[in-house]
């Protein structure tokens, strides 16, 4: 697999990330973005300056040892996390300048994220876990339900729609939290380690579904530790210390081609919708 130019640094400027020239606005930018846990003797930078910017379309994996603050950054990247210091722009806009309700309104209807550690309601059934983030505005509705079971028969897991998630094992409870992030059509998708309790079969599922959205035109940022993953991928981003260590193109994925396609046919767009000059 080809990896092309390096194209980010943490402590340089921003760079362009962009795979063609002319890109449009990314549509998530971090500008020196650190984020410190803890105070004194005891501060962390968990990320320290970090400057990043990514594209619509974009396939992206995020890879680094343990600690070096990838949920960290995909925590802030989601808006469920604030930065120290640093801006961070979402599709351009600062999000320091966000209410708490529209946060929330772009992660419900933009933003589905597969958490590490899964995030599930024990008191709920699997299929009621899944079809939450469609409920929040009014309630658990049968067609929300239905939605539901069509993504957890697509995750292997038909079977179990009335179970809690306490009665499910590891690999069982991460495709129930891959079928929630998936249920509102994200536009973005933010998985940290979604295949990590999966054998091969259920794994290659996963990254089968993940590489389908990716082909509607949507952005995946995919935290593994499984080089195997870097196939589906069309960038890697190696994490060091709180820092991007080293950024790159995969130049002959598959995921590269449509991510070339996507930003290509976005700008075309963009640049369609753009107000003429009066004379
Ligand atoms: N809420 C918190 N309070 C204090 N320190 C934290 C907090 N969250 C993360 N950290 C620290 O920030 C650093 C980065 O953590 P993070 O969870 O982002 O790592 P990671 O790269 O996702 O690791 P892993 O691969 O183990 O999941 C770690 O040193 C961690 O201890
Ligand atoms: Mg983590």
């Amino acid at each position: 697999m080809s990896v092309a130019s390096d194209k980010n640094n943490s402590n340089g400027p921003t760079t362009q990330s962009a795979t063609i020239k002319d890109a449009p606005t990314p549509i998530i930018s971090l500008r020196r973005v650190t984020r410190t846990f803890g105070f004194d003797d005891i501060a962390t930078d968990a990320l320290s300056s970090v400057n990043l910017e990514i594209q619509q379309g974009e396939f992206v994996a995020i890879m680094g040892p343990s600690g070096c603050g990838k949920t960290t950054l995909l925590n802030i990247i989601s808006l469920l996390d604030e930065p120290t210091l640093g801006r961070y722009l979402f599709k351009g806009r600062d999000v320091s300048k966000f209410s708490s309700s529209r946060k929330a309104k772009i992660r419900n209807r933009e933003i589905g994220i597969i958490f590490q550690n899964f995030n599930l309601i024990n008191d709920m059934t699997v299929i009621e876990n899944v079809a939450l983030p469609l409920s929040y505005a009014r309630g658990m509705q049968y067609k929300n339900l239905e939605k539901a079971s069509e993504l957890l028969h697509i995750v292997g897991l038909g079977s179990r729609e009335y179970y809690t998630p306490n009665q499910l094992s590891g690999g069982q409870k991460q495709r129930v939290a891959i079928a929630r992030a998936l249920i509102n059509r994200p536009s973005i998708l933010l998985a940290d380690e979604p295949t990590g309790n999966l054998d091969s079969a259920n794994s290659k599922i996963i990254m089968d579904e993940l590489t389908r959205l990716h082909k509607e035109g949507n952005t995946i940022l995919m935290v593994t530790h499984n080089p195997e993953l870097l196939k589906y991928a069309s960038r890697v981003i190696q994490m060091k210390d709180g820092s991007i260590a080293s950024d790159a193109e995969l130049t002959e994925t598959k995921a590269y081609r449509v991510t070339k396609r996507t930003i290509r046919s976005h700008s075309y767009h963009s640049s369609r919708r753009k107000p003429r000059r009066r004379k």
